[in-house]
């Protein structure tokens, strides 16, 4: 991997949670960090610790104003901003189409304005999707999101297909629960399904650096992802029914304590 000493590097949905977490470590690394987040007072108190540049707003416009600040050239963009829902078919359309926003468009936009430069100046660069386990398999509970984490999965995969050759290289964070403040408005099906087997923000930095040191695309921060991935795969029934079981669980404790179902809460 190339030294991250003076590196530009962008973090979007950087105020809290995995994004912060990220941006920290970059920054102890020397590397210059913007950090994004639509909260302008979290994107400025985090840059504020660790001297990185806070530019707030949407992580779908951010790759401009953040190439400025860094004095014209951005070498790591980490799409990290996303939002979780709950629902199926029934969520509204603005909950379906900002899911689609966040967690695959603004991958989208930004590789659109990134690509051609690294390219074209043949320094190449560095495209950290922050996924999740859900994009590789399923949230019970989130259609929106589940969906919509498998075509950011996609088009990481596709951008790493594409560009590996030309000094673009590109890594798919996936992890399943990590204590953040998604995992916490998450209420029952996080409690289920996530908790258990919760890890911090600063463990997913660990494993992206190690995954950065070994130009590995797949960032698997539970390394038991890997054994269900390879159940879905090869044995897509065992794993729908392993799948419907917890969802089967989830309903029953929803039965149990209907005060935590999001629709009766609500
Ligand atoms: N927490 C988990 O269990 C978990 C598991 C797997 C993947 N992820 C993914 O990790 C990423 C970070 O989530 P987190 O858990 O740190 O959550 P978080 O809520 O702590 O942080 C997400 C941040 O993104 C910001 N944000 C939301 N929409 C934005 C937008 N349009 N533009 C800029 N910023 C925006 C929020 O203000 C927030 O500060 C997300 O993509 C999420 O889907 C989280």
């Amino acid at each position: 991997m190339e030294t991250l000493r003076e590196a530009g590097v962008v973090v979007t949905g950087a105020g809290g949670g995995i994004g912060a977490a990220l941006a920290r470590r970059f920054a102890a690394e020397g590397a210059r960090v913007v950090v994004n987040d639509l909260d302008a007072a979290k994107a400025a108190a985090v840059a504020a610790e660790i001297g990185g540049t806070a530019v707030p707003g949407d992580a779908s416009g951010v790759v401009g104003p953040a190439r400025e600040a860094l004095g014209g050239r951005i070498d790591v963009f980490c799409a990290n901003a996303g939002v979780a829902s709950e629902g199926g078919p029934e969520a509204p359309d603005d909950v379906w189409d900002t899911s689609w926003d966040v967690n695959v468009k603004a991958h989208v936009r930004a590789a659109r304005e990134l690509v051609p430069g690294w390219l074209e100046d043949g320094r190449g660069g560095r495209f950290v999707s922050t996924v999740s386990a859900a994009g590789l398999l399923t949230m019970v509970g989130s259609a929106p999101y589940s969906v919509t984490k498998h075509a950011a999965y996609a088009f990481a995969e596709w951008l790493s297909v594409t560009y590996r050759h030309r000094g673009i290289a590109v890594h798919a964070v996936c992890p399943q629960g990590v204590r953040t403040d998604m995992l916490r408005a998450t209420g029952a099906t996080g409690e289920l399904v996530l908790l258990p087997n919760a890890i911090e923000p600063d463990d997913v930095a660990d494993a992206v650096f190690a995954a950065m040191a070994e130009d590995r695309f797949l960032v698997l921060p539970h390394p038991e992802t890997a054994d269900q991935y390879v159940v879905r795969a090869a044995e897509p029934d065992r794993w729908l029914g392993g799948m419907n079981k917890l969802q089967q669980k989830l309903e029953e404790t929803l039965r149990a304590e209907p005060e935590r179902d999001p629709e009766v809460a609500r």
